[in-house]
């Protein structure tokens, strides 16, 4: 498929994949593995595509180009779904240049323990095509340490691997064909779950790159679809969302034994939109929802509510699995409470606060428990902690 008149699209896309990261994130919309052939006077390949794929992928770029035209092969990021058609595709042009950054040799190698024709590159460098160059722009933590954008003379384009990138199948490719919310929704999810522990990074590269001043008319990530019309828009999205990025939005997130733990979440949802109408507030039963939504929604909370009834003096696993993942994110500036219901000893709501604590959140008062199923009291009490929460955080 041709991107543009010297730039043609070999990826992978894969319609199927429901899980990523092993069983890591979802992926609704399935994913692609995109991969771009770039011609002038010579020929370089862009990243390859995810392993399972690798004889499909090879024999596709054979009907596309007489392998042996390919001068030059770059790999931006070495991640299996980006390298992963290497050891296939080297066995065919196994003396072809690999260019990626010093990192991306360690990784590469570690990977595939192959000494192939590696060419490191930093920042700066440039590799001449003809009448286009490839400018290289290291991007450590974007989201590894090996990443590195390639940027394209004359046709402006970026290909900036997996940022900017979405687990988004669709057959138009490009950001203008698609269904914006349905795009817009894979792109906040991929950034929520897998480049929110970078903001920092993110920050700084952002405004490397936009110091550079490169014209931009293309980004072309390594996922998903490709930013046509109005590039710009999504890196300076990116820009708001690696700030501690919040929305006018309340997460309350539990599990429950037997329902208590739950009647007490509905009502405290209901306390908060008692008193506050303009807040948006939404509850997930985390044993029931999809964990990467979840997160999904806590990185646009201004703060959450967490319940877990109490099980052999802790939590219920799938909870700590969410606070586990959570921590890892390093959120900030978020708030964050506890509530649960117990029968005899009732641990959880003192866990939930200490590990939220751990997590990066702010503490903000103390959780709500109830003993045994909440009555009209405990019920009360619940709703009453939702009105707390909510003229506490109102807006
Ligand atoms: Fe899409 Fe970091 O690999």
């Amino acid at each position: 498929m041709k991107i543009n008149e010297s730039i043609t699209y070999v990826g992978k896309t894969d319609w199927e994949l429901r899980k990523f990261h092993g069983d890591e994130y979802s992926t609704h919309k399935g994913s692609t593995y995109n991969s771009y052939l770039v011609r002038d006077e010579k020929t370089v390949l862009i990243d390859t595509v995810w392993q399972p794929f690798s004889k499909e992928f090879v024999k596709n770029l054979k009907s596309e180009i007489d392998l042996k035209e390919i001068d030059y092969i770059v790999i931006n990021h070495g991640e299996i779904d980006h390298s992963g058609a290497l050891t296939e595709l080297m066995r065919e042009i196994p003396d072809t240049p690999i260019y990626c950054t010093q990192m991306g040799v360690k990784s590469l190698k570690g990977h595939y323990h192959q000494d192939w024709n590696f060419v490191p590159v930093k920042t700066g460098d440039r590799l001449s095509l003809g009448k286009k160059e490839l400018i290289f722009i290291e991007a450590r933590f974007l989201h590894w340490p090996d990443t590195m954008f390639s940027y394209l003379t004359e046709d402006n384009v970026l290909f900036s691997t997996d940022a900017f990138g979405q687990h988004y199948c669709s057959e138009k490719m490009f950001n203008d064909l698609v269904d914006p919310s349905e795009l817009k929704q894979e792109a906040i999810k991929y950034y929520a779950n897998i480049l929110t522990p970078f903001n920092t990074f993110i920050d700084k590269k952002l405004q490397e790159v936009l110091a550079l001043d490169l014209p931009i008319d293309m980004i072309c990530p390594s996922h998903g679809v490709i930013w046509r019309e109005n590039p710009l828009e999504i890196v300076k999205t990116y820009e708001k969302w690696c700030k501690d990025y919040q929305e006018n939005l309340i997460t309350v997130v539990y599990d429950s034994m037997w329902e208590s733990t739950r009647s007490m979440a509905e009502q405290i949802v209901k306390g908060i939109a008692s008193v506050d109408k303009d807040v948006v507030v939404k509850l997930y039963n985390i044993s029931k929802a999809d964990k990467n939504d979840v997160i999904t929604e806590i990185f646009k909370s201004k703060a959450i509510i967490m319940g877990s009834s109490t099980i052999n003096n802790g939590i219920l696993s799938k909870v700590a699995a969410l606070i586990e993942e959570i921590k890892g994110m390093k959120f900030k500036k978020k708030k964050a409470y506890a509530f649960g219901s117990y029968g005899w000893s009732g641990e959880a709501i003192k866990i939930i606060d200490e590990e939220l604590q751990k997590a990066g959140f702010e503490v903000d008062a103390k959780g709500i428990k109830v003993n045994w199923v909440p009555d009209e009291e405990g019920l009360k009490n619940s709703f009453d902690y939702g009105v707390l929460i909510a003229e506490t955080n109102r807006k």
